[in-house]
This record gives structure tokens, C-alpha cells and sequence, in this order.
């Protein structure tokens, strides 16, 4: 069993730290978390998880060294670190976005196998999508970065240039997720239902639409021809979201985010 080190216990961190202990990936005191104030993770130190501010001792301790610090401050923080890592021990793994392996192999500079990860906040709940890319890390350790977001939900392998569209598509696609069950449960309200039960037969419709997909490997559209009777109030609802620009304005929405965030 590998240790692991998280460096920046945020809310990415920490829960990226909570997910792996809850699916009994690694034990606690094999895990050490560190952030510069460490009080909001008394939490954690409580199950056994190592809390320090001391990177550099958690680098040397450890051999997954998981980065989840803002953007702006990834520069600043590796440079200062760049003499603890040995190529021979560690794995890298940057989760922060916006920051490529290439800018890491400049910081880190050091033959370290370097891994790239784009997970959503649903990690917290161990139901992320995360994309992954690496460079420079031997098959093995790309099965066991793998297998380790496979304990957060699902991984998929993708080629960095995709990197961005994940980004939207994945992380900022729980926004968009979340945008379209508020304004069914607003929908619901409106025709009838006090907003807690509405919002709740929302989420669990989406949930089980999603599932439908997931688990049975359908298209959407053969899902929807299940539940559209000719002449029915559902062709007739879908319709009218499509005349008033439904899909065109989620497919809009996305290219919009991708064309913001290069
Ligand atoms: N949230 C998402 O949906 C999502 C999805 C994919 C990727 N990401 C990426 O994940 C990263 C973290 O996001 P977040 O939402 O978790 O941010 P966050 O809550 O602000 O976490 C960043 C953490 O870094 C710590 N930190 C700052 N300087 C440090 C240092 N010198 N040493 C150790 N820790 C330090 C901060 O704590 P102190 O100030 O106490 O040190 C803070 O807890 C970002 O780069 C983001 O782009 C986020």
C-alpha cells in the first residue's frame, strides 16, 4: 500500500482524502494532509489522517504526492518543494486547473512520472467523473492512479489536449447539471408541488435517467422513445423546450464555457 500525501486539504483536498478512506483504499495513517491552517481538518486528524503544514516532511514521507492547491499558487509552492522529490519514489498528481503537465515537468523539473486529473466536486460523494492524463509513468502506475479515482467514482483516460473539455463538459457540467433539475423543481412547484418534494423528484429523475444510460448502456434518444406516446404530454412538453432553443442553448452554453476558458 502506497502512502499518500494531499497537498492543499481544501474542499477538493479533503474530500479526495474522505473518499479514500471511506472506500477503504488506503488506511487513514496512510494518508497525510497538509494546508497552512490546519484547524478545519481536526476532522480528518480525528480518523487517523496525518495533518501538518509541513510539505516538505510530507513529501519525503510519502510516494503519491497529490497537489490540490488554487492555480495561482501552484508555482510559488512546487518551486519551493522541488528538492524533496525523487523520481525513483514519487508519483505526481495535479488536480488544479488550467495548470499542464508541461508547466508541472517546468516547476517540478525532476523525471518525476507526472499525472493530470480532472475530477468534479461529486468526488465528495465518491461519484466524480475524472479525466486523466500522465506522462512519464510506467503502466503499473498508471493502473493504480487509475484504480485510485476509480474509489471517487469513474476514470477516464484522455489525451491532454481534451484536457479543457473536461473541464467543461465534466467539472463545470455539475453547474449545468444542477441549473436544469432548480428549474424543473421550479417547474414543479408551478404546477403543484411544495418546492422540497419537487426538488426531490427532480434529482431522482435525473438520477435515474443517468442511471438508465450508465447501467444499461443505452442511447438517451431510445430511453425517450419509451416515454413519448404519440399525441402524449411528454413529445408535446420536449417539443416546446426544443422550440424555445432547449438543446441549442445547452450545447451553446457548453462551447461558450470552452471558448472562456482557453
Ligand atoms: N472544486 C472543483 O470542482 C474542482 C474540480 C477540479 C479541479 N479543481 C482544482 O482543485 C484545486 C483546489 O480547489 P478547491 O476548491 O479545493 O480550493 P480550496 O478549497 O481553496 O483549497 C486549496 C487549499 O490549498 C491550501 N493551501 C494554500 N497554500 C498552501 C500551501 N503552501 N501548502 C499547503 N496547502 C496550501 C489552502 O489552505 P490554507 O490557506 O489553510 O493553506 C486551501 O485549503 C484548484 O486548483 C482547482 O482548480 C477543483
Amino acid at each position: 500500500m502506497k502512502n499518500i500525501a494531499i497537498i492543499g486539504g481544501g474542499n477538493l483536498g479533503a474530500a479526495i482524502a474522505e473518499g479514500l478512506i471511506k472506500s477503504k483504499f488506503v488506511k487513514p495513517g496512510n494518508i497525510t494532509v497538509t494546508r497552512r491552517n490546519t484547524e478545519p481538518l481536526a476532522y480528518l486528524a480525528k480518523q487517523g489522517v496525518k495533518i501538518t503544514s509541513d510539505n516538505e516532511e510530507a513529501i519525503r514521507e510519502n510516494d503519491v504526492i497529490l497537489v490540490a492547491v488554487k492555480p495561482y499558487n501552484v508555482k510559488e509552492i512546487l518551486k519551493g518543494l522541488k528538492h524533496c522529490f525523487n523520481p525513483k519514489k514519487h508519483i505526481l498528481v495535479s488536480v488544479i486547473t488550467g495548470v499542464t503537465i508541461s508547466d508541472l515537468t517546468g516547476i517540478v523539473d525532476h523525471g518525476v512520472p507526472i499525472f493530470r486529473a480532472m475530477p468534479n466536486t461529486a468526488i465528495a460523494i465518491q461519484e466524480s467523473v475524472t479525466c486523466l492524463c500522465s506522462v512519464g509513468a510506467t503502466r503499473k502506475q498508471v493502473a493504480y492512479v487509475t484504480d485510485l479515482f476509480n474509489q471517487l467514482g469513474i476514470t477516464i483516460s484522455i489525451d491532454e489536449n481534451l484536457m479543457d473539455a473536461a473541464t467543461v463538459l465534466g467539472a463545470c457540467g455539475i453547474a449545468f447539471a444542477l441549473r436544469f433539475i432548480r428549474a424543473a423543481t421550479q417547474g414543479g412547484i408551478e404546477i403543484g408541488f411544495d418546492a422540497r418534494t419537487a426538488n426531490l423528484i427532480a434529482a431522482q429523475t435525473v438520477n435515474g435517467a443517468a442511471g438508465l444510460l450508465l447501467k444499461g448502456s443505452r442511447h438517451p434518444e431510445e430511453e425517450i422513445d419509451k416515454v413519448t406516446t404519440p399525441r402524449g404530454c411528454t413529445i408535446a412538453g420536449l417539443n416546446e423546450m426544443e422550440h424555445q432553443g432547449f438543446s441549442s442553448s445547452l450545447i451553446k452554453g457548453i462551447v461558450t464555457s470552452f471558448e472562456k476558458i482557453n
